[in-house]
């Protein structure tokens, strides 16, 4: 709380303070305003307007579609309905991966336009350029190692990631470089527990987990995956804390039995 009583910002800082502390960071992904204002009431610390966006709000089945305006409409709805957590804009395949120039446009336009206050790119060494570009100009950024969904087709499917040493020393490597570079966090997603621990010894910057075990120092989850609202995606690191498919289905199904019967709207619910 601040002097005046009024919550306080979480910012890039709180959360590199919350790892000196020891404190873990709990992070949510929302692509939009009413979900985003509950989440932050709840007093989420982040909250990722995810390219996740392209499969759950657009039902892609990749990350790969989703377009620079269209996260910018998401992340804009989305701090609209926050007043506290640190929004986090993810941005899309292509807007950063080629000239660091373009890069630093794409991060410009999505600062501008949205009034989020850090981007999420994903990579290491081949976009190290563009991320010191954007931290040069005072935009933080939030790396992302390990399950990288934009490169999908690089890999060729979500399986786990730097489970040789090789392909470990590498994720080390990189990790160690978006930090140099002035990240302030950075995303591990789906590598074995054992790496995602060594990584968070290793860096003073937070570390945000999804199936990248308990050793990291923050977890992020798909929010329609955590409430349940999606039945057919089930990893192993995704724990339901909500029924949310049943729920809806018994509401959607009352609802039409309702307007059947010619029950709803009864007599107070008319003018
Ligand atoms: O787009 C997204 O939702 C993400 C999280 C899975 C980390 O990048």
């Amino acid at each position: 709380m601040s002097v005046e009583g009024k919550t306080k910002p979480v910012t890039t800082q709180t959360l590199v303070q919350m790892k000196a502390r020891g404190e873990k960071i709990a992070m949510l992904t929302a692509y939009d305003y009413s979900t985003a204002r509950v989440m932050d009431a709840a007093g989420m610390d982040a909250i990722l307007v995810g390219d996740s966006a392209a499969n759950t709000m657009a039902g892609w089945d990749s990350t790969l579609p989703i377009t620079l305006d269209q996260m910018i409409y998401h992340a804009a709805s989305v701090v609209r309905g926050v007043s506290r957590a640190l929004v986090v804009v993810d941005l899309p395949f292509g807007t950063y991966q080629g000239d660091w120039r373009d890069a630093f446009a794409s991060a410009v336009r999505v600062m501008k336009e949205s009034g989020a206050a850090a981007l999420k790119l994903e990579g290491g060494e081949e976009i190290i350029e563009a991320v010191r570009h954007i931290v040069s100009a005072g935009i933080p950024v939030m790396g992302h190692l390990g399950l990288t969904p934009q490169s999908i087709h690089k890999f060729g499917g979500y399986g786990l990631r730097a489970s040789s040493d090789q392909e470990a020393a590498k994720l080390l490597h990189d990790a160690r470089l978006l930090q140099d570079a002035g990240c302030f966090a950075v995303v591990l997603e789906k590598i074995p527990a054992y790496l995602g621990v060594q990584v968070s010894q290793e860096l003073t910057i937070p570390t945000i987990g999804i199936g990248a075990g308990n050793g990291c120092d923050g977890q992020v989850l798909v929010v329609q995956d955590m409430l349940g609202v999606s039945q057919d995606f089930a990893p192993k690191f995704l724990r339901r804390y909500a029924d949310l498919h049943s729920v809806m289905t018994e509401a959607f199904r009352h609802y039409l039995r309702d307007v059947r019967s010619g029950d709803f709207p009864s007599s107070k619910e008319e003018y």
